[in-house]
């Protein structure tokens, strides 16, 4: 299957870059209350055809066995076009092939439609609910 992105270590440029998406109130409304953040593998999310960066996605707060995912498409242009679900596919290969984790789970604002259908068609399933910093967030998880 050809994938709309790749995944990539994040330049300098990548950096500044998000640093001015995320300013953006709607995607600082949507990806809310990190919490406490141990360790992560950051990547940048870059178009197939073009090189064009066009998000950050990341897994943290690891352990041998599983991981928290996080992800965000910062060029709203770029929306529900299949670029998030292409890129946590890729970020789930990484994973459970090359962390060798058995599950990956994250926590989502249940008025997020967008993201859960984008988890729900990489194979995610809802599991539970999650109490943090005044937000209640959705639990979702997916196991080797
Ligand atoms: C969440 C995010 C990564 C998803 O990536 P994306 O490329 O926009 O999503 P995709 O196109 O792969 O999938 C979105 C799906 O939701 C559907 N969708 C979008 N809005 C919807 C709505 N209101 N009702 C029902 N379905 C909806 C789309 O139609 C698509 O499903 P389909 O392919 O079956 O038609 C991206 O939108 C993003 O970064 N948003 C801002 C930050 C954020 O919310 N991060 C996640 C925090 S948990």
């Amino acid at each position: 299957m050809e994938l709309k992105v790749k995944l990539q270590e994040p330049t300098m440029m990548d950096a500044m870059r998000e640093t001015m998406w995320y300013v953006d109130p709607e995607i600082q409304s949507l990806d809310v209350a990190a919490g406490v953040v141990h360790n992560s593998k950051w990547f940048s999310i870059i178009t197939a055809d073009g090189d064009h960066h066009i998000g950050a996605c990341t897994l943290y707060n690891y352990d041998a066995h599983e991981a928290q995912l996080g992800i965000r498409i910062g060029d709203r242009g770029y929306w529900n076009l299949g670029y998030g679900t292409d890129a946590t596919l890729l970020l789930l290969q990484y994973g459970f092939e090359v962390m060798g984790l058995q599950r990956i789970w994250l926590k989502v604002l249940p008025e997020n439609i967008r993201a859960i259908r984008c988890y729900e068609k990489c194979g995610f399933t809802r599991v539970g609910k999650l109490a943090l910093d005044g937000y209640e967030f959705v639990t979702m998880e997916k196991r080797r």
